[in-house]
């Protein structure tokens, strides 16, 4: 479960930015220098370069479970209940688009994979641009991936779908299945990857799981990660803990009896953003060959630490349902605020560009006044 989105910054904040864009654009004119990328721009991309991997057998379309609709609390449920129980079975969808062979080649210290709608090519773009480039940081390699489905109407697919794929040859950071991108779809997304990185990424060391709408200072992450050992089971967010499944019909979570029966969650991390290490992803891909689909991907994951044995942990620098400004005159959006955290969700892809930079400041002051707007 994410954050309630009364966290997010208010209107006047929002409206500040705006002006702060405006005033910033005007800015340019008069110095390009100050062009908001901060570092060397990646290099040219190498376009049709890549060794495709192979390609592999399109799985047969996975049939709906007719039989699931004779229980009797079918039919009184909400249309993604529905769609959930009938296709909970299928785990085995065409890949539409890969990473080049090369994505994991040569040791990868963290790699962010990054769940994407298939129509949110602006935050995938800011996302490339600012926390989420490849890079090295300390001579430690990030590689970057977004996991993303197909549009439910066909129409919009077709068009997606070129994008996705534009986005792959030029990026080469696009894993996509020929599954409908919804909420309830999460989950399976999830599986999917972690199948997909049994035969072609599992050496990456770490892994930062997360939302394509989070901030997250990857450079600090590999700062937290160094004193880790991958061969040890990490995994660290925003714990939630003593939660259940909510049982209120208009809620976007409901989850309903014919769904499970239990009333207790076990412990898990927002699904916002959360790290873990090559040990704890080896465990999740034993678990989810076991367990039933659970519609909510967090969640989902809590099931699979709990079945291997395992716990979730809190770390206090991952802020998935938001941070309070720190006091009503010190805004929320100070970057030496920003400077301590590790991942932040609910992030506009300007606000990560203005973040971005202003944190890449080599005279990034702090103890004074550092607000960026
Ligand atoms: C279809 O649903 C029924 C009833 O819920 C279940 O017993 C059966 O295992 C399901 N079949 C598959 C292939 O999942
Ligand atoms: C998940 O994707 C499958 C395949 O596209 C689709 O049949 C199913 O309805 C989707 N489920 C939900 C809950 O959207
Ligand atoms: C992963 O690492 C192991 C041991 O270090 C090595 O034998 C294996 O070839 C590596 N796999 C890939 C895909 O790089």
């Amino acid at each position: 479960m994410k954050c309630p989105r009364q966290l997010r910054p208010h209107v006047g904040l929002v409206l500040a930015v705006g002006a702060f864009t405006s005033l910033f654009l005007f800015s340019l004119r008069k110095w390009p220098s100050a062009c908001v990328v901060p570092e060397k721009p990646p290099a040219t991309p190498k376009t049709l370069a890549w060794p495709a991997p192979p390609a592999r057998p399109r799985p047969a379309r996975c049939q709906a479970n007719a039989s699931v609709a004779t229980h009797p609390d079918f039919a009184g449920q909400p249309l993604q209940v529905r769609n959930f129980l009938l296709h909970r079975h299928c785990r085995e969808f065409p890949l539409l688009q890969d990473a080049p062979l090369g994505k994991c080649s040569g040791p990868v210290f963290l790699l962010l994979v990054i769940k994407s709608s298939p129509s949110n090519y602006e935050r995938r773009e800011l996302v490339r641009r600012t926390w989420g480039r490849e890079r090295r940081v300390r001579g430690l390699q990030l590689r970057r991936l977004f996991l993303v489905g197909t549009a439910p109407d066909p129409h919009q697919a077709r068009k997606v779908n070129r994008l996705l794929k534009m986005e792959a040859r030029t990026h080469g950071d696009i894993l996509q299945w020929d599954f409908h991108d919804s909420f309830f779809n999460l989950t399976l997304k999830q599986v999917l990857f972690l199948q997909w990185q049994e035969t072609r990424c599992t050496n990456a060391s770490f892994m930062l799981n997360g939302d394509d709408d989070v901030f997250a200072h990857t450079d600090n992450m590999v700062s937290y990660l160094q004193g880790h050992d991958p061969g040890h089971h990490l995994f660290v967010g925003h714990l939630i803990q003593n939660v259940g499944p909510i049982r209120a019909q208009w809620s976007k979570y409901y989850v309903p009896q014919v769904v499970t029966q239990e009333e207790q969650y076990p412990p898990y991390c927002g699904g916002g953003g959360f790290l873990l290490s090559r040990f704890t992803a080896a465990a999740l891909r034993r678990a989810i060959r076991v367990l039933d689909l659970f519609p909510i991907d967090d969640v989902f994951l809590g099931m699979c630490l709990k079945l291997e044995g395992l716990k979730p942990a809190s770390h206090s620098g991952i802020r998935t349902a938001g941070v309070p400004a720190p006091s009503q005159r010190l805004s929320s959006f100070d970057p030496c605020f920003y400077r301590e955290l590790l991942l932040v969700h609910r992030f506009l892809p300007y606000e990560m560009l203005l973040m971005w930079d202003a944190l890449n400041q080599p005279d990034l002051a702090c103890g004074k006044q550092t607000q960026v707007y």
